[in-house]
């Protein structure tokens, strides 16, 4: 199988990506103050890569930060530009893919947050990711993302029946229950998770495949793509990265 045919086999449904059904979910903020004290840090021009709804983008933006977002699904995108606009913002969003943009420009700092790289399946994807991502640094610039660590143990125990998630009512009043089951597939690293949302009596059952990425797998992919491993931590509060950590954080640069 061909990484295009891997591509169209793998994916993350329309519901997971539905931008004001993210928000609800997403109503979080445990990663902000460790890419914000980063992106203050770099003191330049910044850019997120899988942008999202926007949850980091905005408040990175008041805080005074010089950012935009890039995103390749409209309904994110358009919910970012939603919440931006309410703000008064002038805040980009660019709809684009993270394995093959061009915006004829550098940063100081490209970050991708919340295991959206996660969202890549094949290797040559990741690979494509990364020459963009050089190519749009500049020679001094940094590239910060986030994984999680690996945990077989929590994919398979979670394979037995779906577990509830997330219960919300939206604005039009309907109360939506999220649940989800894991499935472990080895020989892609794909953990296969279906998330069965129940919306207003009806049933959606969605696919959310997250690539896994050994730890020593992404050192060695950084390495040979030409990034040089700077910090790596095992959670946002910056603790050093070990196997019981919940994340891997690479802070890297070009080589
Ligand atoms: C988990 S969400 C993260 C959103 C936001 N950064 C946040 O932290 O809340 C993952 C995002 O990655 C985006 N995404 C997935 N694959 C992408 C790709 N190839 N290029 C650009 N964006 C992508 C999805 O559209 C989605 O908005």
């Amino acid at each position: 199988m061909n990484n295009k045919q891997k591509d169209k086999q793998f994916g993350v449904g329309p519901l997971v990506h539905n931008g004001e059904l993210y928000d609800f979910v997403n109503n979080i903020d445990v990663d902000f103050a460790f890419y914000k004290k980063w992106a203050h840090k770099v003191q330049g021009s910044v850019l997120e890569l899988c942008a999202g709804t926007g949850r980091l983008t905005i408040p990175m933006k008041e805080s005074g930060i010089n950012i935009i977002g890039l995103d390749n699904t409209v309904s994110m995108i358009n919910q970012a530009r939603k919440k931006a606009k309410e703000k008064d913002l002038s805040l980009e969003f660019i709809k684009d893919d993270m394995r093959t943009f061009e915006l004829n420009k550098r940063f100081s700092l490209i970050f991708i947050p919340f295991n959206s790289l996660q969202n890549i399946y094949s290797i040559s994807d990741v690979e494509n990711t990364f020459k963009r991502i050089k190519h749009h640094l500049y020679r001094k610039g940094l590239f910060i993302f986030d994984v999680f660590n690996p945990s077989i143990h929590f994919m398979v125990n979670g394979e037995t029946n779906y577990v509830e998630q997330y219960r919300f009512t939206k604005e039009d009043g309907i109360e939506v229950v999220i649940s989800e089951k894991c499935k472990y597939d080895p020989a892609s690293q794909i953990n296969r998770v279906k998330w069965k949302y129940e919306i207003g009596g009806n049933e959606f059952i969605e696919q959310l495949d997250m690539r896994c990425f050994y730890p020593l797998e992404m050192d060695t992919i950084l390495k040979y793509n030409g990034f040089k491993i700077i910090e790596k931590f095992g959670d946002y509060n910056e603790a050093p990265f070990k196997s019981e950590s919940p994340k891997q954080i690479y802070v890297c640069n070009i080589q």
